[in-house]
């Protein structure tokens, strides 16, 4: 018999339930420590209301719109997602395949469980953004930025809200680690990178990794060194205030991502919608939101 076809997220979402090992599923849908934040990014969203303006002719439609200078069909793309091998074995693969098939930007994660080279040759029409995550090792971090460029990147996406991971509890109760058959795929099966978190110290194997070997020491002048090595624009994710958001531009940043992480770092800040509230002071005359479509 056939199966039903899957319609909308929240079939997505009741699929993964039963499928999904319960490590992979606890970690793909865990927030931050209660967990407030999580429940009131989608709280805000609900909340937010569609203004419609009607009898206007819309026989041709169109949702195109550029993203830092490229065509995009849609005004939405994918965020990197950690290890989506441990859901489906295409993976990351898939991900970037269906977000090209959709003409939607696709960003890949620094621990993904396919290699920024494979994703970038196995999806070559996607428009790819690489996820960095800036570890000790600074040579380490510069080869990805190289890799990414000869792999045809179209930009680095900075996460800035991640020095150390949040604490979710669920991880912390699993002792999460990353099934034996995958791997941190970016890096040489030989490095910490790739292997360490096969192994859990008694708490969340990723928030091991991350303590070991990610830099917590970053300040905006570490902005100004990943500038001074790439050419590839640089769009600064996990901003949550103005004042950072001024900072990240000064720094010379193309694009500010608002995000709080989907809540999964810092549990009891703003939901990211509410960030975005308009009128800004970035926007004073209202925003790119407001204004044409009579919003009074
Ligand atoms: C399972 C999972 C893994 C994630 N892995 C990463 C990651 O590796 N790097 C990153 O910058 N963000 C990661 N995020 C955060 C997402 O990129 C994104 O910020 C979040 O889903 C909320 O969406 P928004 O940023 O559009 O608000 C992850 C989120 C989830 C749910």
């Amino acid at each position: 018999m056939m199966s039903k076809p899957l319609v909308g997220v929240q079939d997505y979402e009741r699929e993964a339930r039963w499928r999904l090992p319960k490590t992979a599923l606890d970690y793909y849908q865990s927030g931050a420590l209660d967990e407030v934040t999580l429940k009131e990014n989608k709280e805000a969203m609900d909340r937010w209301y569609i203004r419609p303006r009607f009898m206007r002719d819309v026989s041709k439609r169109s949702l195109a719109t550029t993203l830092l200078g490229h065509k995009v069909a849609v005004p939405f793309g994918v965020a990197p997602t950690a290890m989506q091998r441990m859901a489906h074995p295409d993976g990351e693969v898939a991900t970037a395949r269906a977000a090209g098939r959709i003409g939607a930007p696709f960003t890949l994660s620094t621990i993904s469980t396919f290699s920024l080279e494979e994703v970038a040759m196995r999806a070559p029409n996607t428009l790819r953004l690489f996820q960095l995550y800036i570890y000790k090792d600074r040579e380490l971090t510069a080869s990805l930025v190289r890799r990414a460029e000869a792999a045809g990147f179209s930009a680095l996406v900075l996460t800035v809200d991640a020095p150390y991971f949040g604490i979710r509890r669920a991880d912390v109760r699993n002792q999460f680690t990353l099934p034996p058959h995958l791997r941190m795929a970016n890096f040489q099966s030989d490095e910490a990178a790739s292997n360490h978190l096969h192994t859990s110290d008694g708490g969340s194997g990723i928030n091991e990794y991350v303590a070991s070997l990610f830099d917590p020491t970053l300040t905006w002048e570490d902005v100004a060194w990943l500038k001074s090595i790439t050419k590839l624009p640089l769009v600064l994710k996990g901003i949550l205030t103005r004042e950072d958001a001024i900072l990240g531009v000064e720094a010379g940043a193309a694009a500010i991502w608002v995000s709080n992480h989907g809540a999964r770092q810092v549990d009891g800040v703003a939901p990211t919608v509410n960030s975005l509230r308009f009128p800004h002071p970035l926007f004073p005359d209202g925003g790119p939101s407001r204004g044409g479509g009579g919003s009074e």
